[in-house]
């Protein structure tokens, strides 16, 4: 088992798992290559309904047997070791030269560019098997994957286009009933090297009768700063652990439901919230930067993500900052049942979830 100790006046208070990292053999590399390549001459692109209908026995049939097995383990494993997120280290090559400079923003990307990179992460969320989504709240849906781009305009906002501030740990989506169940992040360029945040809710050991009351419907869960919360939406409430009481999941985001000044939980809300915050802030995990090539595949349902706070486009090599390209990653989002969020779907597209806050769908898409 990954893990680290933490240590307080010689006694063991916790056990701060780290998340698996898997560094893919050449031949296995060779093997991801190879089958996106191909898929992308079969398939054109990787929204394509018909890639996307086949995608588990494509996976099957085309990723490595290890790959498979790990990702098989970590779909169904919700135990007291799973952290909830692997990483694996070098998933494909990433020709720079064809990616050309960042753009200045995710509006403005080309998609075509990272097309076959969309065929190697959905090969990833269909081994598990887990099915590619889009999120109308989300970019409006914006297809399967999204770049994500540090734009000069949002660098100050809680979203994936800022840099300058921390982005707090969140599960993504938490303000939806039916959020995403994995997520997926391939790095096209980290030049900048900056760490990824993870939190696992596992960290805490077995949940204890402390945190019972977090399992109660008694918190505002805002929806996040991409969006804006509604008078009556402030007003609905949720738990934050659900689940298994003593290895639960989790919809947690420390930045909207315990930081976000527009938003005012009840005191005992608040009290909960902050006791649990307090233990997980000191469970964050940042000893990993990702590299080109790297993906990191998360349980949305076990582990948050974040990220530190800084400079797009500057690269620090011993004390000298230089110039770099700004930083691209692309998230792929997915869903175990297309069934189970039928009456949040859209009614010609299975694969497109409308659900705007807590159960309620958007209306007049
Ligand atoms: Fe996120």
């Amino acid at each position: 088992m990954n893990s680290l100790k933490i240590l307080d006046n010689d006694s063991i208070t916790a056990v701060k798992l780290l998340p698996r990292i898997i560094e893919l053999t050449a031949q296995e590399r060779r093997m991801i290559q190879d089958a996106a390549a191909h898929l992308q001459r079969k398939y054109g692109s990787y929204e394509n309904r018909d890639f996307i209908t086949h995608v588990h026995q494509l996976a099957s049939y085309f990723l490595p047997e290890r790959i498979l097995h790990i990702a098989a383990d970590f779909a169904s494993d919700f135990s007291i070791h799973q952290y909830g997120a692997l990483v694996f280290k070098g998933l494909m090559d990433i020709d720079q030269e064809s990616i050309g400079n960042t753009p200045p923003n995710w509006q403005s990307a080309d998609y075509s560019k990272f097309n076959i990179y969309g065929f190697a992460c959905a090969l990833i969320h269909g081994a598990l098997p887990s099915k590619p989504v889009q999120y109308y709240s989300q970019r409006k849906g914006g297809g399967l994957m999204h770049a994500i781009i540090p734009d000069e305009k949002m660098r100050e906002t809680q979203t994936g286009s800022g840099s300058s501030t921390d982005l707090y740990v969140h599960t993504e989506d938490a303000f939806l009933k039916h959020q995403a169940d994995f997520l997926s992040f391939m790095y096209i360029r980290n030049e900048e090297q900056v760490p990824s945040t993870l939190y696992s809710i596992r960290s805490h050991g077995a949940i204890g009768e402390n945190f019972r009351p977090l399992f109660e419907r008694m918190y505002k869960i805002p929806k996040d700063a991409n969006l804006e919360t509604g008078m009556e939406e402030e007003e609905k409430l949720d738990a934050v652990l659900y689940g298994n009481y003593e290895l639960p999941f989790m919809r947690f985001d420390a930045a909207e439901q315990l930081f976000n000044p527009s938003i005012k939980q009840t005191d005992d809300a608040h009290s909960h919230l902050t006791e649990f915050w307090e233990e997980a802030r000191d469970l964050i995990y940042s000893g990993f930067t990702p590299q080109a090539g790297d993906v990191i595949l998360v349980n949305n349902h076990l582990c948050a993500h974040g990220r530190s706070a800084f400079r797009a486009g500057v690269r620090n090599i011993d004390g000298v900052e230089h110039e770099c390209q700004r930083r691209i990653m692309l998230r792929m989002m997915s869903k175990v049942s297309l069934m189970e969020m039928r009456a949040h779907t859209l009614t010609e597209d299975p694969f497109f979830v409308i659900e705007e806050h807590l159960g309620k769908n958007f209306e007049n898409i």
